[in-house]
């Protein structure tokens, strides 16, 4: 059989992506498998295991990156994405690019091809950002800045070097991951839209253009406790109020000066001392900005930090801001885009290029290799929630367009 005639086994790809998500799935069907937790290294030991079942020469470097090689010597063809969940996320988010890469080293091995150079497929830590968004691949690229990765926390006050040496690595050996920008020809990741463009266009896959910058950071706003019953209103310098008329204020200001596309979330809310009777000290907000342009997102991050000031201000309270994480809007490689398309048409799908939303590793490859990403449709743009959803033919036309793609970079 001719390579470009080579096809996934859906049958041996279905079994892996219900097995992983059976790993750290709640009685519920949310699945829960937070970087370094041990559902995460449950998966872990899983994933390893199939890859040496598939044959590939399989490893674990320091930043906790696992990876699979069919063949030999360097540049390689890499493709994968992460194991690693929200808390109570669904089954496909990050799972599916690292398993339709394992599949397709596993049916190019089984048919004998040997294309001219090496594949890998990855899964990289804590992409979702528990601790440090992008851990593993910014590791693995040189990126990591290890005096944040020291003091970083989840939202349960859990701090990584502690998370990693529960699960038996040293934050301080990350740096080794490092890896040589010429080992790495192209990287290709499949995954989910997790958004509702190709449902609404009934198109099979998304050709990756673009994946949106990141800011996230930590505001306390300082205000002081007192009586809660006999404390006058125009006396309290309540902390969580003006938290909240702060992040109004934010949203408004994003709306109005992200030309449309820009995004703010604040999803978590930490209020002190946290109890009923006294007005709230101190409320923290976890906070991230998102948009594809580097100006605009550089803009709104300096307003919504000016909001917040004048807003402390005019109540009379501190302001502390702590930068937590930062991924750049990157362009993705026009050659990879053009391969994947090359490999869709072959097989008779329609594309369209698109923007991600999302955050992937694949925009922190981008800074040392030509990267693109496949996107399949979500279920009603569903995802981060147990409900996400593509169905089988969906996956299994993505992780062909993968398949091509691969033996079309590697030769
Ligand atoms: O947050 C994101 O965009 C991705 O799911 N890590
Ligand atoms: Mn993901
Ligand atoms: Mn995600």
């Amino acid at each position: 059989m001719s390579a470009t005639e080579l096809r996934i086994d859906l049958g041996r790809f279905r079994k892996d992506v219900e097995a992983l998500a059976s790993i750290g799935r709640d009685p519920t069907g949310g699945i829960s498998r937070p970087a370094w937790s041990p559902a995460h290294e449950e998966g872990r030991a899983w994933l390893l295991a199939q890859l040496r079942a598939a044959g590939l020469a399989a490893r674990v470097d320091p930043a906790g990156n696992v990876f699979g090689r069919l063949g030999e010597g360097t540049p390689v063809v890499m493709t994968g994405s992460h194991i690693d969940t929200v808390p109570r996320g669904g089954p496909l988010d990050g799972a599916l690019g690292v398993l339709a890469g394992l599949e397709c080293l596993r049916a190019i091995a089984a048919s004998g091809t040997r294309p001219a150079r090496a594949l890998e497929v990855a899964a990289f830590t804590d992409e979702e950002g528990r601790f440090y968004g992008f851990f593993g691949s910014r590791a693995m690229t040189g990126s990591l800045d290890p005096r944040l990765a020291e003091r970083l926390t989840d939202p349960a006050g859990l701090a990584l070097p502690e998370a990693m040496r529960r699960a038996g690595f040293d934050l301080a050996r990350a740096p080794e991951a490092r890896r040589a920008t010429q080992e790495i020809a192209a990287y290709v990741e499949l995954h989910i839209e997790q958004g509702p463009w190709l449902e609404t266009e009934s198109l099979p896959i998304g050709v990756v253009e673009g994946i949106v910058g990141i800011r996230r950071f930590r505001l306390t706003f300082v205000g002081q406790p007192d009586h809660a019953g006999t404390t006058p209103m125009d006396r309290r310098k309540d902390a969580f109020l003006t938290a909240a008329e702060y992040a109004t204020k934010s949203r408004e200001l994003v709306v109005r000066g992200g030309e449309g596309r820009a995004v703010t979330t604040i999803g978590v809310v930490d209020v002190r001392p946290g109890v009923s009777n006294i007005v709230p000290e101190r409320a923290a907000l976890l906070q991230e900005l998102r948009d594809p342009e580097p100006a605009v997102l550089e803009r709104l991050a300096a307003r919504t930090l000016q909001a917040a000031r004048r807003v402390a201000r005019r109540r009379g309270l501190i302001l502390e801001t702590e930068h937590l994480m930062r991924a750049e809007p990157v362009r993705m490689s026009p050659r990879i885009q053009a391969v994947i398309e090359a490999a869709a048409a072959h097989l008779g799908l329609p594309t369209r290029r698109m923007p991600s939303g999302a955050g992937h590793d694949a925009q922190v490859l981008a800074a040392v290799t030509d990267a693109g990403m496949i996107f399949v449709p979500s279920q009603g743009g569903r995802s981060h929630r147990p409900d996400e959803w593509t169905d089988w033919p969906a996956l299994e036309r993505g992780a062909n367009v993968l398949l091509g793609t691969l033996l079309r970079l590697a030769g």
